[in-house]
């Protein structure tokens, strides 16, 4: 499984980059919002500093502007992936940019058909949400299980990233139940760094050789 950062903040992405972990980048638009800057710019920005996949979201409702919009976002830079709501017209607008070969992140996926249907439509990528099913007291985590089989099944090539991701658990079973790609918060990247047994081993290290014959 790879490491996306889920940001639009640049600081947060230069320091997940210098771990030497980062792969790609996701935003939406309540993160660029969160910024306070241009949404072109600020692509820029990101892609001068990543050069994999980094997902810019239409804000369109209708196929016709999301092909719009999402064309232009493909112009900022190569590696830009049109992220796309699932929505019938989301997958209208998906199916037509896979024809133009242009990459997509079908988002906002609850369900495992959703997810079948934007892979059927061509989906480059698909963000099934764990922490926002987890708020409303299902398990996110299943739908990663329920995608990875059937993507297996129908040996279908669209990666699952998992997206919403709030605490290190669903990292490590996201990674365990198939998913490719998890997209998270730089907390919770610093979080999966740390354990109390490395710091309290560092500690002891030091102190034997401070104390050393
Ligand atoms: C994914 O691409 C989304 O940007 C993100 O993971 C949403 O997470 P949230 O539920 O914490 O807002």
């Amino acid at each position: 499984m790879k490491f996306f950062i889920d940001t639009a903040n640049i600081d947060e992405i230069r320091e997940a980059k210098e771990l030497g972990i980062l792969a790609g980048v996701t935003t939406n638009p309540s993160l660029v919002a969160k910024e306070g800057v241009d949404f072109h710019d600020r692509l820029r920005e990101i892609t001068d500093l990543v050069s994999e996949s980094v997902s810019a979201e239409v804000i369109a409702l209708d196929a016709e502007t999301m092909i719009n919009e999402g064309k232009e976002l493909a112009a900022i830079a190569p590696n830009i992936t049109v992220k796309v709501p699932m929505t019938p017209d989301g997958l209208k607008a998906v199916h037509a940019f896979s024809e133009l070969g242009i990459k997509t992140n079908v988002t906002l996926v609850f369900s495992p058909v959703q997810a079948l249907l934007a892979a059927r439509a061509g989906a480059t990528y698909v963000s099934p949400f764990l922490g926002r099913l987890d708020d409303i007291g299902h398990d996110g985590l299943d739908l990663i299980d329920q995608i990875a089989a059937i993507f297996e099944t129908h040996k279908l090539p669209t990666e699952i990233i998992a997206a919403s991701v709030r605490h290190p658990v669903h990292v490590t079973e996201a990674a365990i139940r198939g998913a490719h790609i998890a997209t998270i918060p730089l907390k919770v990247i610093k979080q999966l760094t740390k354990h109390p047994l490395t710091d309290q081993g560092i500690e002891k290290f030091l102190a034997d050789w401070e104390n050393r014959k």
